[in-house]
């Protein structure tokens, strides 16, 4: 059985909302694009949306709005995509690569504390911190808050996996959706995102002066709904009051994205059946450990991460995760943490040990296929090869141990060894 890693659910509204662009004749930025702005903004509760090509672009425009320039150092997770950081990079500004926290590989808030600290001891200047809700499951947004009025930053949260994810700060508090408390949030619909438009983002508001500088830089930094300048409403006269970027969607990605978002509920419900599915069949298996849903909290299910327990096992997550693709298993890992890649080693010197829980995760995270159109054969059979691989490693465990068991008796273990 060949199973991919993610397979998006296209029907045939979308098909028939692409095709009716396609004869419009209006094939960029345009009615639909102004639409699914506006019910994504209502989907997500804020009050302004900026429709972008990829939630890169929309991370990019939320950090210029709030002015960060090339002196400035910006929070970020080690624990994420490379977007998340290479953003605060554009402005030559700095990345203050924080630590996780064990149970939903979110940004670590006592470890953000001590580390922002120590950046203005240093005489830096700490401007924004950028959340990113790990999987689709919104992180520590109470520790967040707090930081961001005791440092005074900026909050925007990349909210890239979390269409939709919901928190409450307690089990009587109302319920809020991801962004409720920031000052923009930042969507992706890539390919395997939640809900997609094969490239594009999204990035909300409710302040206007920042939707506002949104807009405009996503189009040239050309004054005020440059979009219209061909139609009937419109002018030829612009004016170009920054130097802007390149960055607004198509009408023929929006068509997607209206029907993608019409049924995000019915995706995101399918998703977390798959979830539970995969909760049911693998919660005894003791040598791994199982992604959890946390109190006040409403997954996405973007991802599923399973941890290997590797000291119950003869083999490592590479390994695991060959024996998955020979078996047709399409597994993927989120993420190398970003303190571990050579631009970042090798810019500011970092080692694994910096972050030691996002490294020690690294090594033993695997995320499986999770997406609406997944079967209940397909499932059992990844949860069936996931089992096979097991006993295998543990085969070679026992053999392994039989093979280092000291045939005299009495032997000294190398550790006493006389030197
Ligand atoms: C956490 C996170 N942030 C940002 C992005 C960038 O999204 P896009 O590909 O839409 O630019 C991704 C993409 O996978 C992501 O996982």
């Amino acid at each position: 059985m060949q199973i991919p890693f993610f397979r998006p659910n296209i029907e045939q509204p979308e098909i028939d909302e692409v095709v009716d662009t396609l004869r419009s004749g209006w094939l960029t930025t345009g009615p639909k694009t102004k639409q699914f702005e506006a019910d994504f903004a209502a989907y997500v509760g804020q009050t302004h949306a900026v429709a972008v090509n990829s939630c890169t672009a929309a991370l990019h425009l939320a950090l210029e709005a709030i002015g960060l320039g090339p002196d400035d150092t910006v929070v970020v997770p080690a624990m994420t995509f490379a977007a998340t950081a290479e953003v605060v990079r554009y402005f030559g500004a700095k990345p203050l690569l924080v630590d996780c926290r064990e149970r939903d590989f979110n940004l670590n808030v006592a470890d953000a504390e001590q580390k922002i600290k120590a950046a203005l001891a240093r005489g830096e200047t700490v401007k924004a911190i950028l959340p990113v809700h790990y999987g689709g499951q919104v992180g520590d947004m109470a520790g967040v808050l707090q930081l961001a009025r005791r440092f005074n930053l900026h909050i925007i949260e990349d909210a890239a996996h979390c269409c939709p994810a919901f928190y409450r700060d307690h089990e009587s508090a109302p319920w809020k959706s991801v962004g409720a408390e920031s000052a923009i949030s930042c969507y992706s619909f890539y390919a395997n995102k939640t809900i997609t438009t094969g490239e594009g983002g999204m990035a909300c508001t409710n302040n206007p002066k920042l939707a506002e500088r949104m807009r405009i830089m996503s189009l040239h930094g050309i004054s005020k709904d440059a979009w219209k300048r061909f139609t009937a409403e419109g002018s030829w006269y612009y004016e170009i009051i920054a130097s802007g970027f390149k960055y607004n969607l198509t009408d023929i990605a929006s068509s997607i994205g209206l029907h993608q978002l019409r049924k995000a509920d019915r995706l995101h419900k399918q998703r977390a059946g798959w979830a539970e599915y995969y909760f049911r069949k693998l919660r005894h298996v003791e040598e791994v450990i199982l992604p959890a849903v946390q109190p006040n909290r409403v997954h996405s299910w973007h991802l599923y991460p399973i941890r290997l327990r590797l000291d119950r096992l003869a083999i490592g997550r590479n390994q695991f995760m060959e024996e998955l693709k020979q078996r047709g298993i399409g597994a993927s890992v989120h993420w190398m943490p970003l303190h571990m890649h050579p631009y970042y080693r090798e810019k500011y010197g970092y080692r694994p040990e910096d972050l030691p829980i996002a490294a020690s995760l690294y090594g033993q995270m695997i995320s499986l296929p999770l997406y609406p159109d997944l079967t209940a054969a397909q499932v059992d059979y990844i949860c069936q090869g996931i089992h096979e691989i097991i006993a295998r490693a543990q085969n070679l465990r026992c053999k392994a141990q039989s093979l280092v068991t000291p045939v005299v008796p009495h032997a000294r273990p190398l550790s006493q060894a006389p030197v």
